[in-house]
């Protein structure tokens, strides 16, 4: 079953998350018998949506973790509390992170393992930008940027392909160009799917159009999907599209 993740973002208060929850839950819960579904809300949402979901086939992830363990870090939120919160997912090296909070491989690197710590799947973000694209130089990025797993000890790990120009942007890849990358990640990802589960997921302007297209290449394994999921109707819509 292929996999949906719905980044939320900070796009949703926790009055409008409750509404979701009220009007949604039962629709969710059946769409996630369909496909695999994990819905990450911002933090302050995230045991409002445990608990309902709680004992259901629905996932609940988060938008990241701190990069410290435990401790007086005022303001961070460390992977194991997430996990006793019930997250089974949270999501790494964002773009939106990497360019707006200076996450480096380094830090993203540390989130991973103390992820891997609390029990919880990682979904690491990748993806060129427009000027590496421009030169030629996608593989050579996200190689840069997956070079780190080489030192983790993983179960189960997702990789979700987004690249940098696409988020947000309503513009995604031709399926030429992602059936290359993917091609490429596949043989990458190779000797870690040995000991671990590795999921490929693809991001950015996944939408009820664009699914239409995306979900005819075979190798992508999921879709991490952020504007477009705040919307029950849309993201159902992008869900029951997108089933391989
Ligand atoms: P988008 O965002 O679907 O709004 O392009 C994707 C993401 O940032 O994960």
């Amino acid at each position: 079953m292929r996999l949906f993740i719905a980044n939320w973002k900070m796009n949703l208060s926790y009055d409008e998350v409750q509404s979701i929850v009220l009007k949604h839950k039962e629709e969710m819960i059946k769409l996630a018998y369909q496909a695999d579904i994990a819905v990450c809300p911002s933090y302050e949402s995230i045991a409002l949506m445990t608990r309902a979901f709680k004992d259901t086939v629905v996932k609940i992830g988060a938008q990241g973790c701190s990069v410290y363990e435990r401790g007086s870090y005022t303001g961070e939120v460390s992977a194991f509390s997430l996990a006793q919160a019930g997250c089974q997912y949270a999501i790494v090296g964002h773009n939106e992170r990497r360019q707006l909070f200076h996450e480096t491989n380094e830090i993203i690197e540390k989130k991973v393992t103390l992820l891997l710590q609390a029990g919880i799947c990682p979904v690491i973000c990748i993806g060129e930008t427009e000027e590496e694209r421009e030169e030629g130089r996608v593989l050579e990025a996200l190689e840069n940027q997956l070079h780190f797993l080489k030192n983790i000890v993983a179960a189960g790990i997702v990789v979700a392909y987004e690249p940098v120009w696409a988020i947000g942007h309503g513009r995604t890849p031709s399926n030429p160009q992602l059936e290359k990358v993917f091609i490429w990640l596949q043989e990458y990802m190779q000797p870690y799917k040995k000991s671990a589960v590795i999921t490929l997921i693809y991001g950015g302007s996944v939408d009820e159009e664009s699914i239409k297209m995306l979900s005819l290449i075979s190798a992508i394994e999921g879709f991490l999907i952020g504007g477009a999921s705040t919307n029950f109707e849309k993201f159902k819509k992008i869900v029951l599209l997108g089933i391989q």
